[in-house]
């Protein structure tokens, strides 16, 4: 299973409404994908000394999504030149290195003039440090305030690109698994 990981717990956010018709992409590609929402988990749970024990469940529920999925898809927002602190939260909650190495993973940014490609290169800077397998299209969604009308991305050429990211990664994956080298069965490449 893929999850799509909407990157903030603000609710009402737009990477949710972004999530939601990323995951309609998938479906009419046959796949049925997941959401982890980040508004949906209890950040009081979080008390700081979690970093060395256990997390409470609904937090554990969600890591061992991201511990076995086939792929992860980042909807991440710019908010002040980086992404949300609520993400790198949850990330920093992830076990290294199951969580992240050889995690088949891309990534769709949203904000103003520039899309989100700072939050997005900043991540993958995280992810690329934690050796996930990143697939290099990414998708940049500008001028976010104005393009999404309601629950509707009304930009062609963005859904276009949108569609042409899911199918790859889609193809991406495959690739990957085919040669037991995705995160869900490594070792086997290499024993
Ligand atoms: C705390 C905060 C900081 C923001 N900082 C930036 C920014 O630095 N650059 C930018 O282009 N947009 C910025 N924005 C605008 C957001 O990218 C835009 O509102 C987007 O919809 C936020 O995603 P969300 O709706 O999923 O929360 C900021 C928004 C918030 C809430």
């Amino acid at each position: 299973m893929k999850y799509i990981i909407s990157g903030t717990n603000r609710p009402g956010s737009r990477s949710r409404l972004i999530s939601n018709i990323v995951q309609k992409m998938y479906a009419e590609l046959n796949e049925n994908v997941e959401i982890i929402d980040l508004s949906e988990l209890p950040f009081s749970d979080l008390t700081g000394a979690q970093y060395s024990g256990g997390v409470s469940e609904s937090w554990a529920k969600a890591i061992d999504k991201v511990n076995q999925a086939s792929g992860l898809i980042f909807v991440v927002p710019e908010y002040n030149g980086s992404f949300p602190g609520s993400l790198k939260y949850f990330v920093d909650h992830w076990k290294y290195p199951q969580s992240f190495e050889f995690r088949p993973m891309c990534f769709i940014g949203l904000g103003g003039m520039f899309g989100g490609l700072r939050p997005v290169e900043q991540l993958q800077q995280v992810m690329g440090y934690r050796n996930a397998f990143q697939y290099p299209e990414r998708v940049f969604l500008m001028n976010i305030f104005k393009t999404l009308k309601g629950t509707e991305l009304e930009d062609a050429m963005a859904m276009q690109l949108l569609r042409s990211q899911a199918q790859g990664f889609q193809m991406f994956v495959k690739a990957l698994e085919s040669q037991k080298m995705d995160a869900n069965s490594k070792g086997q490449a290499r024993s």
